[in-house]
C-alpha cells in the first residue's frame, strides 16, 4: 500500500487547452512549452495530452531524448540552445532546433558548420532582447548576430520573449517590446516567434507570430495569478493533486497543533492530517487559511474548502474539519485541481501557480 498522494494528470484538459489556444490564435503554430518536467506534469502525459501539437519546446537535451523515445518526431525547440560547444552533436542527433541568445553559442555554431560533412544543421531561433534584459541580443547587436549565422548556412527565426504582458501598467509593455523587435528586424528574412501565454491570452488582437509558445496557458493555470482568468479564458486545470486523511485528532480550547505550536485553539475544533507535505511540493511557507479542498459525504464532488490550521510538515499538513463530521481516516482531499483552482491556493500562500505546479516532487505518483 503506498502513500495515498498522487497527482492525477488530465491528459483531456492538456487537449482541450492546446484547442483553446488555436482558437485564439489561429493563424500560429504552437510550440507547446514542456520545459521542467512538462511543469510538473510529466513529459508522457505531455506527448499524450498534446500529440496535435506543432512542436515541443524545453531546456533540457535529456528531456529531448525522453520525447524521441517515446515517439515524438516533430519539432522541438532547446529553448536557451547550447550549454557547451559539445552539446551540438546530440542537438543534431535528436534534431532539435535552437535558440540563439550569445555570441558564444555563434562561435560554436560556426565551427560545426564549417567542420560539419553531412549532418543537418539546426533551425535557429535568434533571439531579441528586447527589454526582458535576461537573454538575447541588443537591437544594437542583433544583426551582426544575424548575419554571421545566415552566413554559416543557418535557417533563421527571429524571437523575443515580453515581460510583461499580463500587466497593463508596467513598461516595457507588449506594444513597445513588439515595435522595437519589428524595427530591429526590419529587411531581415525569417518567420517570427513571439508570445507565451500572457500575450496569447490578452494581446492575440494585436500581436501576431508564426509560432506561439504557451506554457502555463496549457496546463490550465494563470500566468497572473487571478484564478478567474482560467474560467475567462475557457481553460481547464491539467492537474488535480488528491491525497486522503491518515489520522484525527479532537483537540480542546488552548492547545497547539504541530511544529512551532504556530495554531493555537480558542475552543474545541476536529482537525484532520493529510498526507501531503514540504516533501511532496507543497510550499512550506503556506499560512494558516491556506484552503484544503475536503470531500463531502458523497466524495469529492460534494466536498468544500477547509483550511489549514498549523505549520506545514515534511510530510503532512493538518485541516480544521470541525463542521465536517462525516471525515475520516481515509476521506479524499484535493489539494488543487478540478475543484480547488490552483491560483487559489498560489496566492493564499504567496507564490504562483507555476511554482507550484513544477515543485510537485518526484515522489508524488502521477496518474
Ligand atoms: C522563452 C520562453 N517562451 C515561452 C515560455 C512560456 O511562458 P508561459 O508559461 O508564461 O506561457 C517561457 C517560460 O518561461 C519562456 O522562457
Amino acid at each position: 500500500m503506498s502513500r495515498p498522494i498522487y497527482a492525477h494528470i488530465h491528459t483531456d484538459a492538456l487537449s482541450h487547452n492546446l484547442e483553446r489556444i488555436r482558437q485564439l490564435v489561429p493563424g500560429s503554430k504552437v510550440w507547446s512549452v514542456v520545459k521542467a518536467n512538462a511543469y510538473g506534469h510529466g513529459l508522457e502525459a505531455a506527448l499524450k495530452g498534446l500529440s496535435l501539437t506543432d512542436g515541443f519546446a524545453l531546456l533540457d537535451l535529456a528531456e529531448a531524448k525522453t520525447l524521441r523515445e517515446k515517439g515524438w518526431t516533430g519539432p522541438i525547440l532547446l529553448l536557451e540552445g547550447l550549454f557547451s560547444q559539445e552539446d551540438i552533436f546530440m542537438v543534431t542527433d535528436l534534431q532539435c532546433d535552437c535558440v540563439v541568445h550569445d555570441f558564444n553559442q555563434i562561435d560554436w555554431l560556426e565551427a560545426f558548420s564549417e567542420a560539419r560533412s553531412s549532418n543537418r544543421l539546426p533551425n535557429i531561433y535568434l533571439k531579441m532582447n528586447t527589454g526582458m534584459n535576461r537573454l538575447g541580443f541588443t537591437p544594437a547587436q542583433y544583426r551582426e548576430a544575424y548575419h554571421r549565422l545566415h552566413s554559416a548556412g543557418y535557417e533563421l527565426t527571429h524571437m523575443t520573449h515580453f515581460a510583461n504582458a499580463d500587466y497593463i501598467d508596467r513598461t516595457p509593455s507588449v506594444d513597445q517590446q513588439a515595435e522595437l523587435f519589428n524595427q530591429s528586424r526590419e529587411g531581415l528574412a525569417g518567420g517570427t516567434s513571439l508570445s507565451n501565454s500572457a500575450a496569447i491570452l490578452w494581446h492575440h488582437h494585436v500581436i501576431y507570430s508564426d509560432w506561439v509558445r504557451p506554457g502555463i496557458m496549457l496546463y490550465g493555470a494563470s500566468p497572473s495569478g487571478r484564478y478567474e482568468d482560467i474560467q475567462e479564458a475557457q481553460l481547464q486545470p491539467a492537474m488535480s493533486l488528491h491525497s486522503e486523511v491518515i489520522g484525527i485528532q479532537h483537540l480542546e480550547g488552548g492547545q497547539s497543533i504541530g511544529y512551532g505550536s504556530r495554531y493555537r485553539t480558542d475552543v474545541p475544533i476536529r482537525i484532520a492530517i493529510i498526507a501531503c507535505g514540504y516533501a511532496d511540493g507543497y510550499p512550506r511557507h503556506a499560512p494558516d487559511g491556506t484552503p484544503v479542498w475536503v470531500a463531502g459525504a458523497d466524495g469529492l464532488s460534494s466536498g468544500k474548502v477547509c483550511l489549514m490550521t498549523g505549520q506545514v510538515s515534511m510530510d503532512m499538513i493538518t485541516v480544521d474539519v470541525t463542521d465536517m463530521p462525516h471525515v475520516q481516516v481515509g476521506s479524499k482531499v484535493e489539494l488543487w485541481g478540478k475543484h480547488l483552482p490552483i491560483d487559489k491556493v498560489a496566492q493564499a500562500a504567496g507564490t504562483i501557480g507555476y511554482e507550484l505546479l513544477c515543485a510537485v516532487a518526484p515522489r508524488v505518483r502521477r496518474q
